[in-house]
C-alpha cells in the first residue's frame, strides 16, 4: 500500500495533486487527515525576487507540517530553478517536485511548466542542476506529451530516470489538450514498463472504480488525486480502504463529513484571515455543499446564492453550520 520517494516510504499510494490556489496549507491538512500519501504545495515561482512576497510565503511548505514536505517549483531556466530549489530546501523542503505538467498561459507564456516537454534538451539540463544541487529527493510531474502527435513523455521519462530524478508523476493528457478530452493511460502503461523508478499515473480518476481499473491497467505503484478530492478530502480514506481490505469498509457517516468541513473552512479563516479566507473559503464551501447534498442538487443553487454574498468569517461558517446541519 505504500508509495517509496527516494529514503521516504509513504503510508499510502495516493497522493494529493499539487494545485495552484488549492492545495494551501489547510486543504493539504484535511487530505493527510484522510491519508493521503503526500501533499505537496502549491506550485512555487523559482524567480527568488518573488520568493520573499507574502502571496508566495502563504505557498511554501511549513516546518510543522508533517513530514515528508514537498515544494513544487516552476521554472524555465536550470540554474534559476536550482537556486529556488536550495531556497525551497532551507525553508525545511523535504522533497523538490518539479512542475512540468501545467498547462496554464501564465506559465506556458515563460515557456515552463508542460511547454518545457518540447524541449528535451532544455528538461535534462533543468533536471541535472536540480538533483545535483539538493540532498533531498526530485520528483518531476509531466503530461503525456505536447500535443497528440508529439506524445514525447517517455523521452522524458526515461531522460528523468538517468538525472536522478525519485519519482515521477504522469497526467494522462498532452499540454494542447488542456483539461479536455479524457485521459488516456496507454502512455503511463508504456513508461511503467520502461522505467525502473516509481511512477504516479494521475488524471481523471472520478470514482473508487477508476482508481482500481488504473492501477491494475497501468501497473503503475501509485496514484495521484486532484479534482476528486475538491469538497470530499476523505475520497483518499475511502479508496485507501478498499484497497487494503479489497472490501469496502464503513461509509464515512454524515455527521463526520460535516464536521471536517466546517473545521476545515474555520483553518481556512484562521489561516489567511478574515477577509482574505472568507473569500478563499466560497469555492471551497460551494464543492463541500455540492458533494453533501448527494442527488440533491437543485438545492445547490439556492443554497450558495444564500451563503456566498457573507463577508463576514463568524457568520460564514455559521451560516454553513446551519445549511449541513439541515441536510
Ligand atoms: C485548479 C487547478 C490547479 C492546478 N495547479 C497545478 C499546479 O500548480 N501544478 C501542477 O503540476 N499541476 C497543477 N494542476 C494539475 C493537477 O495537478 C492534475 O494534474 C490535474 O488536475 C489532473 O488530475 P485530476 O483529473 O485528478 O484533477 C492543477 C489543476 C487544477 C484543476
Amino acid at each position: 500500500m505504500s508509495y517509496q520517494i527516494g529514503s521516504y516510504t509513504l503510508k499510502s499510494k495516493l497522493l494529493l495533486a499539487p494545485m495552484a490556489g488549492i492545495t494551501d496549507r489547510p486543504y493539504r491538512d484535511v487530505c493527510r487527515q484522510y491519508g493521503a500519501g503526500l501533499t505537496s504545495s502549491e506550485m512555487i515561482t523559482s524567480d527568488l525576487s518573488l520568493l520573499k512576497t507574502r502571496k508566495t510565503q502563504q505557498r511554501l511548505p511549513q516546518r510543522n507540517e508533517p513530514s515528508p514536505r514537498s515544494a513544487q517549483i516552476v521554472g524555465t531556466e536550470p540554474h534559476v530553478m536550482a537556486e529556488a530549489a536550495k531556497f525551497n530546501v532551507d525553508l525545511g523542503a523535504e522533497i523538490i517536485d518539479i512542475n512540468m505538467g501545467c498547462p496554464a498561459k501564465k506559465v506556458c507564456n515563460k515557456a515552463a511548466g508542460s511547454a518545457l516537454m518540447k524541449d528535451t534538451k532544455l528538461v535534462a539540463e533543468i533536471l541535472e542542476k536540480i538533483v545535483a544541487a539538493v540532498d533531498v529527493p526530485v520528483t518531476l510531474k509531466i503530461r503525456t506529451g505536447w500535443e497528440s502527435t508529439h506524445r514525447n513523455a517517455l523521452e522524458v521519462a526515461r531522460i528523468a530516470e538517468n538525472a536522478g530524478i525519485a519519482s515521477l508523476a504522469i497526467h494522462g493528457r498532452t499540454r494542447n489538450q488542456g483539461y479536455t478530452g479524457h485521459a488516456e493511460y496507454e502512455t503511463i502503461r508504456q513508461i511503467k514498463h520502461a522505467i525502473d523508478i516509481p511512477v504516479l499515473a494521475n488524471g481523471d480518476i472520478k470514482t473508487i472504480e477508476d482508481a482500481l481499473f488504473i492501477l491494475n491497467y497501468t501497473n503503475v505503484d501509485g496514484l495521484m488525486l486532484g479534482r476528486i478530492s475538491h469538497g470530499q478530502p476523505w475520497i483518499f480514506k475511502e479508496i485507501n480502504d478498499i484497497l487494503v481490505d479489497a472490501a469496502p469498509t464503513f461509509p464515512i457517516k454524515l455527521e463526520e463529513k460535516i464536521d471536517t468541513t466546517l473545521k476545515h473552512i474555520d483553518a481556512i479563516h484562521r489561516y489567511y484571515g478574515t477577509d482574505q479566507g472568507v473569500r478563499i473559503a466560497r469555492k471551497h464551501i460551494g464543492w463541500y455543499l455540492s458533494s453533501l447534498v448527494g442527488q440533491q442538487q437543485k438545492l445547490l443553487k439556492p443554497l450558495t446564492k444564500e451563503i456566498y454574498p457573507i463577508s463576514c468569517s463568524k457568520k460564514q461558517l455559521q451560516k454553513l453550520e446551519s445549511i449541513l446541519l439541515a441536510l
